[in-house]
């Protein structure tokens, strides 16, 4: 069974999120509270996420992805204890912390993939197959500044877009507590998302990809009613 999903799952891979775009695919939804012209910050309600611990003996962003999306579309094709097909929906967010625990996994950078679940399933989570050692994570209501951009998300691009974030959150002078906040073993300033919304399928073009930087806002923006947030 486990074969058989991986060579459909390389073919298909991400593809899903495009064939399925002109319908409506769920999103979480969110409020945005702050923006100026290379940035915004969002206010995300409560929400769920099927997530991926992705351990490889390398560090590289396109292939955790890879891999901890394989994971997560067998969970919503059916291999989790009640059978049940979940739809795709978006975005797929890979969270890479820059860990300093010494017994940290590879060369200090952990991957986390996840996947939105809907809120119809808040009630009822189908559980994955143990194999595909997936958790569930529930997120509490809190504030993220993201940075869009287009085109591929890869390897070689994705650490100049997370350095624009945090300069342009530095020059806003509001957010200087939260990049500078160095206390928190896992605040904004050592952890970031890369959200992706299309699918990594050869026949879509560059163009009309949309990708975005989250950063958690941990202590900034409670003017604009961000709470106070503490990473798990
Ligand atoms: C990613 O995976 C490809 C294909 O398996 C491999 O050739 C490449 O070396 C990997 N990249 C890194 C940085 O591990
Ligand atoms: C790392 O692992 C070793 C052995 O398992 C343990 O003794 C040590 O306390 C760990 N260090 C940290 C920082 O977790
Ligand atoms: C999964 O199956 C159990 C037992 O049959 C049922 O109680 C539960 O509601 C189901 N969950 C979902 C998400 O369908
Ligand atoms: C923020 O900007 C100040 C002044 O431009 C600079 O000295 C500081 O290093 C920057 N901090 C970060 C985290 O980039
Ligand atoms: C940071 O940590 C130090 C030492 O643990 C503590 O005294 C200080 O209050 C902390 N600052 C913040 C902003 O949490
Ligand atoms: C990528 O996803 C975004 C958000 O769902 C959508 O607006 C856009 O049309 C998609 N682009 C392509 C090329 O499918």
């Amino acid at each position: 069974m486990m074969m058989y999903y991986l060579v459909v799952v390389t073919v298909v891979y991400l593809s899903i999120i495009d064939k399925l775009s002109g319908r409506s695919i769920e999103l979480p939804q969110y409020k945005i509270v702050y923006s100026e012209s290379d940035f915004e910050v969002r206010l995300y309600p409560e929400c769920s996420w099927m997530s991926a611990l992705v351990t490889l003996p390398t560090n590289s962003f396109q292939n955790s992805t890879k891999q901890g999306f394989h994971r997560l579309y067998q969970y919503i094709h059916g291999a989790n204890l009640n059978s049940t097909k979940i739809p795709i929906s978006a975005p797929i967010l890979t969270t890479i912390i820059i860990n300093n625990n010494v017994n940290s996994s590879v060369q200090g950078l952990d991957y986390y993939v996840r996947l939105y679940l809907s809120t119809k399933y808040d009630k009822a989570t189908p559980k994955p197959l143990q194999d595909l050692n997936l958790k569930l994570n529930k997120w509490k209501s809190h504030c993220i500044a993201i940075r869009k951009f287009s085109g591929f998300a890869e390897d070689d691009n994705i650490d100049k877009e997370v350095e624009s974030l945090k300069n342009s959150l530095n020059k806003s002078h509001q957010v200087l507590t939260m990049v500078d906040n160095k206390n928190s073993s896992s605040s904004g300033s050592n952890s970031y998302t890369i959200a992706q919304y299309n699918s990594s399928h050869h026949h879509s073009g560059i163009t009309g990809r949309l990708n975005e930087v989250w950063i958690n806002v941990v202590s900034g923006f409670t003017a604009q009613g961000c709470p106070f947030y503490q990473e798990e």
